[in-house]
């Protein structure tokens, strides 16, 4: 695939500051479309609209990537993410420079990692199951899936929450460059998702990769359940032993994050775990490597009170 202009000139930028990147880039770029490359160069515009110059960008990305290798480490160590807690984690949410960074690298991958691109094609499967009504995500970031949904356009209005206000400028600012001014169906709130009050009720509800951000991921869950009606359909996404500096609850197999969702009250409809470079799921499982996974869910009727 040949890529547009300033994805072209971003790629040789990240290459000339690392050649392991840029290694990496090349092999996962292999099977991207025309239609998620041309979605790339548009997010970079975006980016560089934002006062980001493309070195900029670069040194963005690089600096998630840098972050990662370190947690990696840090993880093969001690099998164990660092953090375990809001608390220790809280100071990250709190820094712009670094949710900055984190919300352009995290927005980049979307597109540029292989896993993340399958992860962002089965989201696009669930959008087209969505049969409309209210649209609710939980810690949209950098915002791909929220502009994604109200691209759909089968919803009648749109509402999401995330903890960071570096996260929900990232979407809004995201949100108006893809639209511009004539959309004023959607509210973005800044806020935990555990404060969210009940008695608001969702068709859709989405939650990309936070579920690993929380302590008490069944209560998270739990929450979820309860803002839903019986024909409610949820997206969600979560990765297992992914070391992140604010990654506080360690999934270690994909049957963990199966019983979990069971336990709260939803039947798994559809569901997809994807790895680096296709290595079975088994051998990812034993080697502690990372695995991304999302499932389509719909609330077990049989059970009301979970
Ligand atoms: C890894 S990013 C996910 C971005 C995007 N949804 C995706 O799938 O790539 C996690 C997001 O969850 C937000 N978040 C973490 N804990 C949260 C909470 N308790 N309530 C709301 N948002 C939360 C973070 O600020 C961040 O934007």
């Amino acid at each position: 695939m040949v890529m547009q202009h300033n994805t072209t000139q971003l790629l040789a930028l990240i290459g000339e500051k690392s050649m392991l990147q840029s290694k990496f880039l090349s092999e996962s770029l292999q099977d991207i479309t025309a239609e998620e490359a041309s979605s790339l160069e548009s997010l970079v515009e975006f980016y560089k609209t934002q006062d980001n110059s493309l070195e900029q960008i670069a040194d963005k990305y690089l600096n998630l990537v840098n972050s990662l290798f370190e947690e990696q480490k840090y993880f093969f160590e001690y099998e164990k993410y660092r953090h375990s807690t809001y608390n220790e984690a809280k100071h990250i949410y709190e820094n712009p420079q670094h949710m900055d960074s984190y919300a352009i690298g995290l927005g980049l991958s979307v597109f540029l990692w292989q896993v993340h691109r399958d992860i962002m094609r089965f989201f696009k499967k669930y959008l087209k199951l969505c049969v409309g009504g209210r649209y609710f995500e939980i810690g949209p970031g950098h915002g791909e899936n929220f502009v994604s949904a109200m691209k759909a356009a089968s919803f009648d209005n749109f509402t999401a929450i995330d903890i960071s206000r570096t996260c929900i400028e990232q979407t809004l600012s995201y949100i108006k460059y893809s639209f511009g001014a004539e959309r004023n169906d959607y509210k973005i709130i800044c806020g935990n998702f555990f404060d969210y009050p009940e008695i608001d009720k969702f068709d859709s509800i989405v939650m990309g990769e936070v579920l690993e951000h929380v302590e008490n991921p069944i209560d998270f869950l739990k929450k979820i359940r309860a803002i839903s009606n019986k024909n409610s359909l949820i997206y969600i996404s979560t990765a297992i032993n992914a070391p992140q500096l604010d990654h506080i609850y360690h999934f270690h197999n994909l049957q963990e994050v199966y019983n979990m969702l069971e336990q709260a009250g939803f039947k798994i409809c559809d569901y997809v775990a994807t790895t680096h470079k296709n290595i079975p799921l088994d051998k990812a499982e034993k080697k502690k490597t990372p695995i991304v996974c999302a499932f389509i869910l719909s609330p077990n009727k049989e059970a009301q009170n979970a």
